[in-house]
């Protein structure tokens, strides 16, 4: 059930971004941004499209909001990977943007799939309080959000003393997490219903799935990740790993999985996609 959900997931995002960008076939910032919005894994699509569902929302009327979650996490990754940033050369299994096409073309696009992100969130679709999932949006994307997160990873890098467990804790929380919320909750924000079950099962969520991506960065197989691997440590990164070790690391992360699924209690067998969500997060080798 829950690999079919996501197979549909998928489809569904891809055609509506598809939509989204049917304009101006040649010009190379369009390129761009069609091209950064090809694969990864759209666990934030899915998050959305099933939290909707959890609230009587069919996925017609949730998958602007999916659409505008993924064309804004494509947008943080394009500026993540330029040279200013991470640099680095490969992402999803192909060239990064500013690879394929150069770092202006990189900086437009991002510009612009943020943008894209925030007209999604607009479509009458999503009903009488996407205002409200406008909001969240913004919130979740900027200086108190995703980019405040790559703010403290960024300053990390150079600290005179490592980060604690608690800063650490923080700055993913920022960087994955807040994105991963508004993903969980976009359905609850719609429908007008109580979120809080959503935003626990958020919270341990997001910080598994960053812990997840740290322990990818020291044992996976970078053909399967479609990214280069192995950087964190020498980059100064304060990750999980550093902190915990990996065994303490993955030990955190089950736990943290625990802590997610039994904040959906609340929803019953209803939220078992939500549930295995969760489990993926951790098991996932890309
Ligand atoms: C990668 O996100 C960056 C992080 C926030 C850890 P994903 O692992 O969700 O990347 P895609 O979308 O599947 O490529
Ligand atoms: C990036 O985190 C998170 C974003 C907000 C884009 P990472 O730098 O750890 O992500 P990867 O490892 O490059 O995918
Ligand atoms: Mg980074
Ligand atoms: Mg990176
Ligand atoms: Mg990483």
């Amino acid at each position: 059930m829950f690999a079919e959900r996501l197979r549909q997931a998928r489809a569904r995002v891809q055609d509506r971004l598809d939509d989204a960008l049917a304009f101006h076939p040649d010009l190379p910032v369009v390129q761009a941004m069609r091209y950064a919005l090809q694969g990864g894994k759209r666990l934030r699509a899915f998050l959305v499209i099933e939290g909707a569902r959890l609230h009587g929302i069919p996925v017609e009327e949730s998958i602007a909001a999916a659409a505008a979650v993924e064309a804004l996490h494509a947008y943080s990754l394009v500026h993540d990977d330029l040279p200013a940033m991470d640099d680095d050369d490969l992402r999803r299994g192909q060239p990064t943007v500013h690879v394929k096409w150069d770092v202006a073309t990189a900086i437009l696009a991002g510009d612009a799939l943020q943008t894209l992100a925030f007209e999604l969130c607009c479509d009458p679709m999503l009903g009488a309080r996407r205002v409200e999932l406008v909001a969240a949006l913004a919130g979740a994307s900027g200086a108190q959000g995703m980019v405040l997160g790559q703010a403290l990873d960024i300053a990390a890098e150079t600290a005179a003393v490592p980060l604690t467990l608690a800063e650490i804790t923080r700055l993913q929380a920022a960087k994955t997490g807040a994105l991963i919320s508004f993903s969980a909750e976009a359905g609850a924000i719609l429908a007008g219903a109580d979120r809080r079950p959503l935003t626990r099962y958020a919270e341990a969520l997001g910080l598994a799935f960053q812990i997840a991506d740290d322990l990818l960065d020291v044992t996976g197989d970078p053909a399967k990740a479609g990214k280069a691997l192995r950087k964190d440590a020498g980059a100064g990164k304060a990750t999980f790993v550093s902190l915990l070790g990996e065994a303490g690391a993955r030990a955190r992360a089950a736990e943290l999985v625990d802590e997610a699924q039994a904040a959906l209690a609340p929803y019953g067998g209803r939220a078992e996609d939500l549930r295995q969500a969760a489990l993926f997060a951790i098991q996932r080798e890309s």
